[in-house]
């Protein structure tokens, strides 16, 4: 990812000169410094003759700390490490001028924390609870990258806080911590040190408080923060190969890469040891990407190599409950066509329903009934890359996939799935039903999910066919013909 520089990461050429040496590009901090002071030094005599001392005024002025006799005479104070708010006195008043925001407020110096040595003199439990801080503290270091009205930024990567899905995977602990610390590998500063405890907790419970708790003031019972504590958050859009049926972020772009190492199983055979549970082995690698055209329809695109019979499916998916908004059950209905020999033979049409339901944050559960209409048997055809897959009659199915994920760590889930098929299983060759199991962790916008199943296809008429059919074993389906796989989900915007 790009890395993001905030204003923030650069010396203020005009207030302070102490930084330069410490600053790589400091030839050109220094170029803008001398132009800063040669416009200050060239002013108007009238600025001059009214401090009396033009020289002193200019260097005080470049001290931080210091008052400076010309931003006394002015009424203008610095903040201490912003670059982009000052404050202004006039008749006895204080206003806060934040550049950045384009916004001029009446402050008082006190209550926003700054004081004659511009030192944060506010504890933290008191400014925790001062939104005006906060939210001072936020247009001032995050809207860089976060936003003014705090909704994130997708070229910058940063989540929409005012968002009850995001706010949902947020503590006020954890919110204290990543602001402390910052998010390693990301663009993410770490603030202590830049910032007072003090802001740190402001502008943590400032971000807190974006949630959607606040647009529902008249029935706190039904609060957003009591309503999240009891949603799950998927981290991925399938569980292992049945779909989650989560919400997306509308104009959010995210892929889904699946790898099945079908050939070799992953206990048994010469795959342990000296293959890695068969992770040496073939693997079959899909592609997909996934766009939310609203935050509740979404359409995709998706590919299986050739191996497995070349498909691309296409599908809209749409969004019709959410716990989040207080329905008893999450769910989605998708609507896909798959064609074999890259969309060219082969058709099936596919009608699922995606429903789940929270236990609490902790687990989720599943049930995704599937009709597919003129399903193919799922069989493999290796060392056939340039010829398409034998055209073969279809028959009507019905499966009936259930599962769940169980966090074990905030950000660790157990997965589980089993996808028994219904009407036409002995058409389809299916002797046992197709299941998986794993366990998925989650990075932010990642999630990567390492599982071992007997089900080598993840396109939707694929995922509930298993192995035996597969490499034509019919024991290859019991638990010892199990193989490893995983899955990489990445929200790119
Ligand atoms: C240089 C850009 C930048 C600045 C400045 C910045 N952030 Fe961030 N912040 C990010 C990015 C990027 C992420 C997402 C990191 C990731 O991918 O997990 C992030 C993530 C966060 C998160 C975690 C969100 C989550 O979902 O876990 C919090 C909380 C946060 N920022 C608060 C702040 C606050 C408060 C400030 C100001 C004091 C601030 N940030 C300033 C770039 C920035």
């Amino acid at each position: 990812m790009r890395r993001h520089y905030s204003p923030i990461d650069f010396p203020d050429p005009c207030s302070r000169t102490s930084d330069f040496l410490r600053y790589p590009g400091g030839i050109w901090v220094a170029a803008v410094s001398i132009t800063c002071l040669l416009a200050l030094v060239l002013q108007p005599s009238k600025t001059q003759a009214a401090t009396g001392s033009s020289p002193d005024g200019v260097a005080s002025m470049a001290t931080p700390g210091t008052p400076s006799p010309l931003a006394e005479m002015l009424g203008v104070r610095f903040i201490e490490g912003s670059t982009s708010a000052v404050l202004i006195e006039r008749g006895g008043k204080t206003y806060v001028v934040d550049l950045m925001a384009q916004t001029i407020r009446e402050g008082d110096l006190h209550r926003v924390g700054y004081t004659e040595g511009q030192q944060s003199l506010a504890s933290p439990q008191s400014s925790a609870r001062d939104p005006e801080l906060g939210a001072k503290v936020f247009a001032d270091k995050c809207s860089a990258c976060h936003g003014a009205d705090a909704r994130g930024n997708a070229r910058a990567g940063t989540p929409d806080f005012t968002s009850p899905r995001v706010q949902a995977t947020l503590t006020d602990a954890g919110t204290i911590k990543t602001i402390r610390e910052g998010k390693k590998g990301t663009p993410m500063p770490a603030w202590s040190g830049k910032l007072s405890e003090a802001e740190i907790s402001a502008v943590a419970s400032f971000v807190r408080s974006l949630g959607p708790q606040k647009t529902t003031p008249a029935n706190p019972s039904a609060s957003g923060e009591k309503q999240n504590a009891k949603v799950y958050e998927p981290a991925d859009d399938y569980l292992y190969s049945l779909p989650t049926g989560r919400r997306v972020d509308r104009h959010g772009f995210y892929f889904n890469f699946t790898h099945r190492f079908a050939y070799n199983p992953a206990f048994t055979g010469p795959s342990i040891g000296n293959t890695l549970f068969g992770l040496d082995g073939y693997s079959i690698s899909s592609f997909g990407l996934r766009f939310g055209v609203t935050d509740k329809l979404s359409v995709s695109a998706y590919r299986s190599p050739s191996v497995i019979g070349r498909p691309i499916e296409l599908m809209a998916a749409y969004h019709l409950w959410d716990e989040h908004d207080g329905n008893p059950l999450n769910a989605s209905f998708r609507i896909s066509v798959d064609g074999q020999g890259d969309f060219s033979r082969n058709f099936t049409t596919n009608f699922e329903g995606v429903f789940s339901r929270s236990l609490r944050r902790r687990a989720q559960l599943y049930l995704v009934p599937t009709v597919s209409l003129q399903n193919r048997m799922l069989i493999s055809k290796p060392g056939a890359l340039s010829a398409p897959p034998p055209g073969l009659p279809g028959v009507n199915s019905f499966s009936l996939g259930f599962g769940g994920a169980l966090d074990i760590r905030p950000s660790v889930a157990l997965v589980a799935e089993v996808i028994p098929t219904l009407v036409n299983r002995p058409e389809l060759g299916i002797h046992r039903p197709a299941y998986s199991f794993g366990i998925q962790k989650r990075v932010h916008r990642h999630a990567f999910t390492l599982g071992f199943s007997n089900s080598p296809g993840t396109v939707v008429s694929q995922r509930a066919g298993t192995r035996a059919t597969f490499v034509g074993d019919p024991s290859a389906d019991t638990p010892s013909g199990l193989f490893i796989g995983f899955d990489l989900m990445r929200q790119i915007y």
